[in-house]
């Protein structure tokens, strides 16, 4: 049995077959286009939901620091801490075999130099087990982009809407200067990064910045050219509606699932049918 096969996480089902189950590497990615095959993406912040995401046969799982939503509650993610991204990065890290794992690096964590970007880069791959990490914006993160690889640590940019700006952009919006999201895309090509995610852009723009760029681009609100698509699971699974933006496909309604399964606990507990008799030990 190779060694890629023996490693699998038996105790889930798993869509791929044996032999699609080696890992997924860096050069993998950079190959997606000449091999015309499509990158998928999926956000993950603890282990359960990563073995699943792995089991599933996605490409990438990303510990996004959108867990400053979506697992802590707030209506941002730049209070997000490098420790709470190194923990959840551990604890993703250990449910996969196969994907890719990508750690965010949270805002103040590469902004003041790129010193302190490295020092931090190395913590999410030594603490957290991270194979990759990514940072947001293009030409102002380009020396820190550069630092990162140049230490052999593969580094995933991120352009368009760059959540960790949203004081400075007034909101989550579309992005549109087409001039600025072509220097950003290759400021982080040149700097070394190995993918680029575009999130919020026009789908035409976005066919433009992948034309415009070697390495493999991975779009969340940025339409079919690019070359993966990445979504926030919560979003995918119907679990977190707080926010629905236009891009998001719901692929499932587990939030409603949830309430079914916890009010019929709750029902029959008062009812006194649960624990039934094979619940009990004799
Ligand atoms: O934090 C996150 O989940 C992200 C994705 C939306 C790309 O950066």
């Amino acid at each position: 049995m190779p060694a890629a096969a023996k490693r699998t996480n038996g105790a889930v089902a798993s869509t791929s077959s044996a032999a699609d189950r080696r890992p997924v590497t860096v050069p993998d990615f950079l190959s997606a286009r000449s091999r015309g095959v499509r990158l998928t993406m999926l956000t993950a912040y603890d282990y359960t939901m990563a073995r699943l995401l792995d089991a599933a046969g996605v490409d990438g799982i990303l510990v996004g620091d959108s867990l400053g939503m979506v697992v802590q509650g707030n209506e941002h993610s730049l209070s997000v801490t490098l420790d709470e991204m190194i923990y959840h990065t551990r604890c993703v890290s250990r449910g996969v075999r196969r994907s890719l794992l990508v750690a965010d690096m949270p805002f103040m964590s590469y902004q003041v130099s790129p010193q302190q970007a490295l020092e931090n880069a190395g913590r999410l791959v030594k603490e957290g087990g991270a194979h990759a990490v990514k940072l947001e914006g293009g030409v102002r993160s380009e020396a820190s982009i550069a630092a990162i690889a140049a230490a052999d640590i593969p580094v995933m940019g991120h352009i368009g809407l760059t959540p960790q700006s949203v004081r400075r952009l007034g909101g989550f919006r579309v992005q549109r200067d087409e001039a600025k999201l072509l220097d950003d895309a290759r400021a982080t090509e040149q700097a070394g990064a190995f993918a680029l995610v575009i999130e919020c852009v026009p789908s035409e723009l976005a066919r433009k910045i992948t034309e415009s760029v070697s390495i493999p681009t991975i779009g969340i609100g940025a339409g079919p050219a690019c070359d993966g698509q990445i979504l926030v699971t919560p979003d995918l699974l119907g679990l977190y509606e707080d926010v629905r933006p236009r891009f998001v496909k719901q692929y499932a309604e587990l939030g409603r699932e949830v309430l079914r399964a916890v009010e019929a606990f709750c029902r029959e507990v008062q009812e006194r049918k649960f624990p039934a008799a094979e619940h009990q030990f004799r």
